[in-house]
C-alpha cells in the first residue's frame, strides 16, 4: 500500500476519474490504526463521539476540548489516511474570529489535515473565512445533527422541489466560497446524484445513495459497538459487542474460578532465591 498522505489533489483526482472515495469515523488511536491500514482515504473524527465514545444524547454537549484531545489521539495512529477534524456546536457560529482560532485548533494543536462544519448557504462566509486563513474545509449539508431541533427531528431533507433546490444551492454556495468537499447526511439518492452532478468538488454520502463520489460510516456502527440504535443507511460489517461481551465473561469466569492466570501467564524466579524469602 503506499504511504503517502493523501491529499486534497488526489481527492479531488478520484472524483474526476470516477473512482468512489472512502471515508470512516475514528476517535482514538488503536482505531485510526486500524482505519488507516485499511487503505481508507479519510478519516473523519467526526463528533458523533459525544455520542458513540462519551455516552452523550446527541452531539450537542461536544465541547472543543474533547475534540480536540480525540483528534490527537486519531493524528498520532495515522500515516496515510487524510484526517478531518469536526468542529463542534457553537465552536463556529458565534463569531468569524472564534470559527477561524477553533479551525487552526484542530490544525495547530491536533495535527488534523483539515476541518469539517455543518450548514448550507447561511455557513458560506464562515467557510469563506476558515479557508481564507488557509485551512481547508469539508461541507457537511442535509441531515445536520448539532441543529436537528431546528430540522424537527432526525429526519431525510430535500424531500420536497423547493427544499431539495436549497439544498443544491447551498452545496454551490459552499463550493464557490471554498470548501474542498461536501457530506451529504440523508437526502434523497436522487438529489445527492443531481448535487453530485452540478459541483466539482468530491461528495460524500452517508444515507444518500450511491450516486455521491464517496461513503462515510460512522465506524461503531459498521463494527457493532453502538447498540443504542442504529440508523436506516447503516450497513454492519461486523457484530463484535456481542463477541467482546463473551470474552469479558469467560474472564470473570475463569478468575472467579481459577482457571486464569496459568502457569504460562506467570514468571519464575531460582530456587536458592526462592528459599531466602
Ligand atoms: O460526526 C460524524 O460522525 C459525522 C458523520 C456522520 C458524517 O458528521
Amino acid at each position: 500500500m503506499d504511504q503517502k498522505k493523501v491529499t486534497i489533489a488526489d481527492l479531488q483526482k478520484k472524483k474526476e476519474a470516477g473512482q468512489k472515495i472512502t471515508m470512516m469515523t475514528a476517535y482514538d488511536y488503536p482505531t485510526a490504526g486500524l482505519v488507516d491500514q485499511a487503505g481508507i482515504d479519510t478519516i473523519l473524527v467526526g463528533d458523533s463521539l459525544g455520542m458513540v465514545m462519551l455516552g452523550y444524547e446527541s452531539t450537542v454537549p461536544v465541547t472543543m476540548d474533547e475534540m480536540i484531545h480525540h483528534c490527537k489521539a486519531v493524528c498520532r495512529g495515522t500515516s496515510r489516511s487524510f484526517v478531518i477534524g469536526d468542529m463542534p456546536f457553537m465552536s463556529y457560529q458565534v463569531s468569524i474570529e472564534k470559527a477561524v482560532e477553533n479551525a487552526g485548533r484542530f490544525i495547530k494543536e491536533a495535527g488534523c489535515e483539515c476541518v469539517k462544519l455543518e450548514g448550507g448557504t447561511e455557513m458560506a462566509h464562515v467557510v469563506r473565512a476558515i479557508v481564507g486563513a488557509g485551512i481547508p474545509v469539508c461541507a457537511h449539508i442535509g441531515l445536520t445533527p448539532q441543529t436537528a431541533t431546528k430540522l424537527s427531528g432526525f429526519k431525510v431533507q430535500g424531500k420536497d422541489a423547493e427544499s431539495a433546490m436549497e439544498l443544491v444551492n447551498s452545496a454551490k454556495a459552499l463550493e464557490e466560497a471554498g470548501a474542498f468537499m461536501i457530506v451529504m447526511e440523508c437526502i434523497p439518492d436522487l438529489l445527492a446524484a443531481r448535487i453530485t452532478e452540478e459541483v466539482n468538488i468530491p461528495t460524500i454520502g452517508i444515507g444518500a445513495g450511491k450516486d455521491c463520489d464517496g461513503q462515510v460510516l460512522v465506524y461503531h456502527d459498521l463494527v457493532g459497538l453502538f447498540e443504542r440504535f442504529t440508523p436506516k443507511f447503516v450497513k454492519q460489517y461486523i457484530n463484535l459487542a456481542p463477541k467482546i461481551r463473551e470474552a469479558l465473561v469467560q474472564f470473570r469466569e475463569e478468575v472467579e474460578n481459577g482457571d486464569f492466570p496459568g502457569p504460562e501467564h506467570g514468571f519464575t524466579m531460582k530456587e536458592e532465591e526462592a528459599k531466602k524469602i
